[in-house]
């Protein structure tokens, strides 16, 4: 769980997985998700480098069905990944990245990307249609294309992949100068074919204030209908 980025989009504070959603941190909330998703045996949280001891302290008062170390995260979401993945056990096969900042991701999505990978897909996305005409712009702002809005997805986390395709991935990439914004980029550049999921679009990735809105929101819905939160 890549969850040591600044959130600077989200304007000034603390780093954006510390943040508050509804009286507990952003990063808690994604860490009981893919525990209640009872698929996952390990979560390994690539934490802001100055807080590891706090989020480790924090997660560590947290009861929860699944395992949890604390790693030390890097300069781009892409180096967070990859110290993650260096501290998985040797045993373990089927990895999801999932984002600290989607911390709303629905159990049923996280368990059906592990099926999709337990299937055989090496590499799983979830994704949703985007609402928006699609834009591509040149250097002075000039719309260069406009590519067909049906072709296109917004994808999500967490994204699944069989653990030796995601590590040759990452090992390749090491020190690569255009790091990718999500993980399936990687191994798209390998030449694995990415199977693409029904996403959810309670898995929405924190990133603006107005989505933090939202998020207070959909999670009072859930507390005032007895649901997950
Ligand atoms: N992330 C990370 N390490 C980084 C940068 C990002 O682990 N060096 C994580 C974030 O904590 C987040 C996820 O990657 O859970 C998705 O990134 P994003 O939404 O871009 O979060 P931030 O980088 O924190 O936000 P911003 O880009 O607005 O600063
Ligand atoms: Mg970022």
């Amino acid at each position: 769980m890549p969850a040591a980025g600044r959130g600077e989009r989200l304007g000034p504070g603390t780093p954006k997985a510390l943040r508050s959603l509804g009286g507990a941190p952003m990063l808690v909330h994604a860490v009981h998700a893919l525990a209640a998703s009872r698929s996952v045996d390990l979560i390994v949280v690539a934490a802001p480098a100055s807080q590891v001891d706090e989020v480790k302290a924090m997660l560590g008062q947290q009861e929860l069905a699944s395992d949890i170390s604390v790693v030390s995260g890097g300069e781009t979401r892409q180096d967070s990944v990859a110290r993650a993945l260096l501290a998985l056990p040797s045993d373990v096969d089927v990895v999801l990245v999932h984002d600290a900042a989607r911390p709303l991701v629905p159990p049923e999505l996280i368990t059906s990307v592990v099926s999709a990978v337990r299937r055989g897909a090496a590499a799983v996305v979830p994704a949703v249609p985007v609402v928006d005409t699609i834009k591509q712009v040149g250097d002075h702002d000039e719309v260069v294309g406009t590519p067909d809005r049906s072709r296109l997805r917004a994808v999500q986390t967490p994204q699944g992949f069989s653990r030796q395709v995601l590590q040759a991935a990452h090992a390749r990439a090491d020190g690569d100068t255009d790091p990718a914004t999500d993980d399936a980029g990687l191994v798209e550049r390998d030449g694995v074919t990415v199977h693409v999921i029904a996403g959810h679009e309670e898995a929405f990735k924190v990133t603006r204030p107005i989505d933090l809105i939202l998020a207070e929101a959909v999670l009072a819905r859930r507390r005032a209908t007895g649901g997950l939160g």
